[in-house]
């Protein structure tokens, strides 16, 4: 048997198809932006256009083949229990494009599989191969029985669950062969991969990609809805299986790639992987190497983790790690190390990781830091549920964990349903699923209705459904500013109305205008409705159902009459400025890429005149160097006085161009791109624009914070505002630095020195008002008063004094009257406070006075609590006004011991 390295089979089969005239494409990202994918899970998938004829393939021979990057999560609960399933794995593929088919495909893997090592083949003796074709694909059967001599009960027939493919969605398909390798009879029994597809393992499938699917559900419940205009080839070789045969080992977890995991999760947990260790714990080795790798190419590819779609796959890969690393038995932190390892075995065949090492790292690390903090106070929540349902009651009721509780689970602890699951699967209960998903829900409502409610007020949307239908706006606004328009529809008070008039607030809508509705993070344009001596205060614009532009107008002069003419007119300072602000948005967006690298993915913006803020998905804070960068690179942009094209094209187009699009923004078929500067900006955009970046003016960058988990926020001043920012910026510099006479560039020394001159002298102050309460212990003293044979000291000390302070006074006095039966109480006012203390000599306690109890009495005229043991006690209180009747209550007490 011939051991190679993974990559070196990676670099067999690529070699292999380009010396049949393939090109060689390299892996697309995991994330493509299909709304129906979450990641990309097959080799064909950055294909797809080409198989249904959309674009024409663009590879000189109609051949492609590539090793694409996969990630399948929908059975995340077989990792580590079959010998073959990877989260993350690697598909090798060929691409025919019209050209070969059934025969060329069958017989160029034919030839990879068996052919000798020394001629680029993997060797794998015929013998041992098994083949499946699609129950009436007779031609296929007899390619392989006539052609290559696989004999014919080594050919089984299948159906369509098994050998039709399609992507589990509308899209091509078509009948399949796939080929199996027999690992021999310790694997399972004998029969085939009809009878054993443990023992025959898949390693690759050959798709004859020759019709289109419609929709249905599954595998294997679908219609046909037609044909391909081309009979094409799609296969796809999981490289890990093929690795897991010619290394030899037991399974997919065991290979050059992930073993070295397991070895280290042996070291960090004390525990052992192989056939002495249970069977969970073998599991969890093979979990931990499983998700570490996963997780590892999700960051690569600009994952970050979070609570919905692929941020929340992310995060459940990397608790599962975290817990399962626990349950073997590690004590602290892990992820480093499982990180640096699994990054050093991948590096090879993907070296953009090693450019993007530390960032892995960092968010990794961070979800394991902010995990581990709740992971034990949501255990321990957990057991406690566990045990309490366990004990309460014998009946059925004692096997299903409340919805609520994984509620709190999940928004207290950040615990991942999954998890919660699992834990409750391993502790024998269910968990209440409808109860957790009322409460998610009614969270989920809440959330919902305070945004609703923020938009749109109560507006019932129902109200403008005939004119979305019917006669949708048409918007005039990237051409002019003023245009000619016809009232045809009027709101008040959320009601339709045939005229409006002075002082009302109203919505107008209009068959043409010029305003710009709010969108795509830019304000909605300020203007003004016109009609004779009427006019209408327009302060926001919101577009309904992507179609109708709704004014929101104040009518200051006159009124409107439904079909009434009007001109309608934009504030044109005000969409100079939105302007300005919105194409700096875009400078800062590419600007920040270019400092952060391409993962900084946007998460949200708003702008108007004078102003953006930026959201984007980035665990770390940034250092001021790098928001410096980013200032620059977008003034320097501004600077380049770049051109400002906008494009209406296709989706296709706009992405081949190379736009940023936002994932998870509905796009339509045609787009508009705003280019700034050739490849420095292009985005898929409806906003309006400056001409040339130079029309922006200046930008000033103010800083960057957090907003929830993963995300950051970038904020800045655009053109006048910018200026203004600066010029008040220097004018307050200038005034300190004439306060303080230095020059402007001497100033953060001369503050260092005054801080450290003012902490100085603040502690002498302090050491000063030591000293002087210190010297005032004989006088007081002299004012201690006799009663009931107790020499007694009760005083308010000057404000300032603090509850440290009293405890130095009291202890000097009742030093000083050590040899008396002497009792202090002492309070001062402090910062708003009012601290005490009691304290009394040996002598004093041998009569019966417990401090304790002295501030308990006092401490109720002062809003106070207090305690402590019988020869000092201390509380602190929050009002003085009470403190003389405390100290006659004080007296009272010790009078009647
Ligand atoms: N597209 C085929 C698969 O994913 C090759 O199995």
């Amino acid at each position: 048997m011939l051991l190679v390295k993974t990559h070196e089979i990676r670099e067999r089969f690529t070699q292999h198809f380009v010396n049949s005239g393939h090109e060689a494409v390299p892996s697309a990202s995991l994330i493509l932006d299909d709304p129906n994918l979450l990641f990309v899970n097959a080799g064909m998938v950055p294909f797809k256009p080409y198989f249904l004829g959309q674009q024409n393939p663009p590879f000189a021979k109609g051949l492609a083949t590539s090793i694409q990057k996969c990630v399948r999560t929908l059975d995340i609960d077989e990792v580590g229990i079959t010998t073959r399933h990877n989260t993350f794995f690697q598909m090798a593929g060929n691409f025919s494009f019209g050209q070969y088919f059934k025969e060329g495909a069958i017989t160029n893997a034919w030839t990879l599989l068996t052919g000798s090592v020394d001629e680029g083949g993997f060797g794998l003796d015929p013998d041992r191969l098994w083949v499946t074709v699609y129950l009436d694909d007779d031609e296929a059967a007899e390619i392989w029985r006539d052609k290559i001599g696989v004999p014919e009960e080594r050919i089984q027939r299948l159906g369509m669950e098994d050998n039709y493919w399609s992507m589990g969605i509308p899209g091509p398909c078509g009948p399949c062969s796939e080929i199996y390798y027999d690992r021999g009879p310790e694997y399972g029994k004998d029969g085939g991969p009809i009878a054993d597809d443990n023992r025959y393992m898949e390693i690759w499938n050959l798709v004859f990609m020759q019709n289109e699917r419609g929709e249905g559900i599954g595998k294997g419940n679908f219609e046909i809805v037609g044909e391909l205009p081309k009979k094409n080839i799609d296969t796809g070789l999981g490289i890990e299986r093929v690795a897991c045969i010619l290394q030899d080992v037991d399974n997919v977890y065991e290979t050059d790639l992930l073993r070295p995991v397991i070895d280290v999760a042996e070291e960090l947990t004390g525990a052992t992987y192989g056939d002495k260790a249970s069977h969970e714990d073998n599991i969890r080795f093979r979990v931990v190497a499983d998700h570490s790798r996963t997780g590892m190419m999700l960051i690569l590819d600009g994952v970050t983790p979070g609570n919905e779609g692929r941020g929340y796959i992310l995060r459940r890969l990397l608790r599962r790690i975290i817990r399962s690393a626990k349950l073997l038995g590690a004590k602290g932190a892990t992820m480093e190390r499982f990180m640096n390892t699994v990054m050093d075995t991948m590096t090879p065949s993907y070296p953009e990781i090693a450019d993007n090492r530390e960032r892995i790292l960092r968010v990794a690390v961070n979800e394991e830091k902010a995990f581990l903090k709740t992971l034990e106070s949501g255990t321990r929540l957990f057991d406690d549920a566990v045990q309490e349902l366990k004990s309460t009651s014998r009946a059925k009721t004692a096997k299903v964990l409340p919805g609520e509780k994984a509620f709190e689970l999940h928004d207290t602890y950040g615990f991942p349903i999954d998890l919660t699951l699992e834990m409750a699967q391993e502790a024998g209960l269910e968990v209440d699923m409808d109860g957790f998903n009322d409460a998610m829900g009614e969270q989920r409502r809440r959330a919902k209705a305070d945004n609703q409610a923020k938009k749109h007020g109560h507006t019932d949307l129902s109200l403008y459904r005939d004119w979305v239908d019917n006669n949708p706006t048409v918007f005039t606004g990237f051409e002019e500013l003023t245009s000619d328009a016809r009232v045809i529809g009027l709101v008040r008070g959320g009601e339709k109305v045939d005229q409006v008039r002075e002082g009302e607030q109203v919505e107008v809508i209009l068959d043409h205008t010029p305003l710009y509705a709010e969108a795509g993070g830019q304000m909605a344009d300020r203007g003004r409705i016109m009609a004779g001596e009427s006019l209408l205060e327009v302060n926001d614009v919101q577009k309904i159902g992507k179609k109708l532009w709704v004014h929101k107008a104040t009518v200051t002069a006159g009124g409107l009459d439904l079909g009434m003419s009007v001109e309608a007119a934009v504030d044109e300072q005000w969409r100079h400025g939105a302007t300005q602000a919105h194409s700096a948005t875009h400078l800062i967006h590419a600007a920040l890429r270019q400092v952060l690298g391409p993962t900084a993915v946007q998460a949200g913006s708003m702008n108007r005149p004078g102003y953006l803020r930026f959201d984007f998905n980035y665990t770390e804070q940034l250092s001021q160097a790098q928001l410096e960068e980013i200032a620059l690179i977008t003034n320097q942009a501004i600077d380049s006085n770049f051109a400002v094209n906008t494009i209406e094209t296709s989706l296709e187009e706009a992405k081949a161009m190379g736009a940023m699009a936002l994932f998870g923004e509905n796009y339509g078929k045609e787009v508009r791109v705003v280019e700034i500067g050739g490849p420095f900006s292009i985005e898929l955009c409806g906003g309006t624009h400056v001409a040339s970046s130079a029309e922006i003016g200046p930008v000033s960058v103010l800083g960057e914070s957090s907003v929830g988990s993963g995300a950051r926020r970038i904020e800045a001043y655009s053109g006048l505002d910018a200026f203004r920012y600066y010029s008040k910026e220097t004018a307050l510099v200038e005034g300190v630095s004439r306060e303080l006479k230095v020059q402007t560039e001497d100033l953060p020394e001369r503050i260092a020195q005054l801080s450290e001159k003012l902490k100085a002298a603040e502690k002498e102050i302090e050491t000063l008002r030591k000293q002087q309460l210190a010297a005032r212990a004989s006088e007081f003293v002299g004012a201690a008063k006799d009663i009931n044979g107790f020499k007694v000291i009760a005083l308010t000390l000057p404000e300032g004094t603090t509850g440290g302070d009293l405890r130095t006074v009291a202890t000097d006095l009742r030093n000083r009257l050590r040899e008396e039966e002497a009792v202090i109480v002492l309070g001062a006012e402090d910062k708003g406070k009012f601290p005490f203390i009691a304290a009394a000599t040996d002598k004093a306690v041998g009569r019966g006075v417990k401090s304790g109890d002295i501030v308990k009495e006092f401490g109720q005229y002062v809003d106070g609590r207090g305690g402590g043991k019988p020869d000092m006690a201390q509380g602190s209180g929050s009002t003085a006004a009470g403190a003389e009747r405390g100290f006659a209550a004080v007296k009272d007490m010790l009078e009647s011991l």
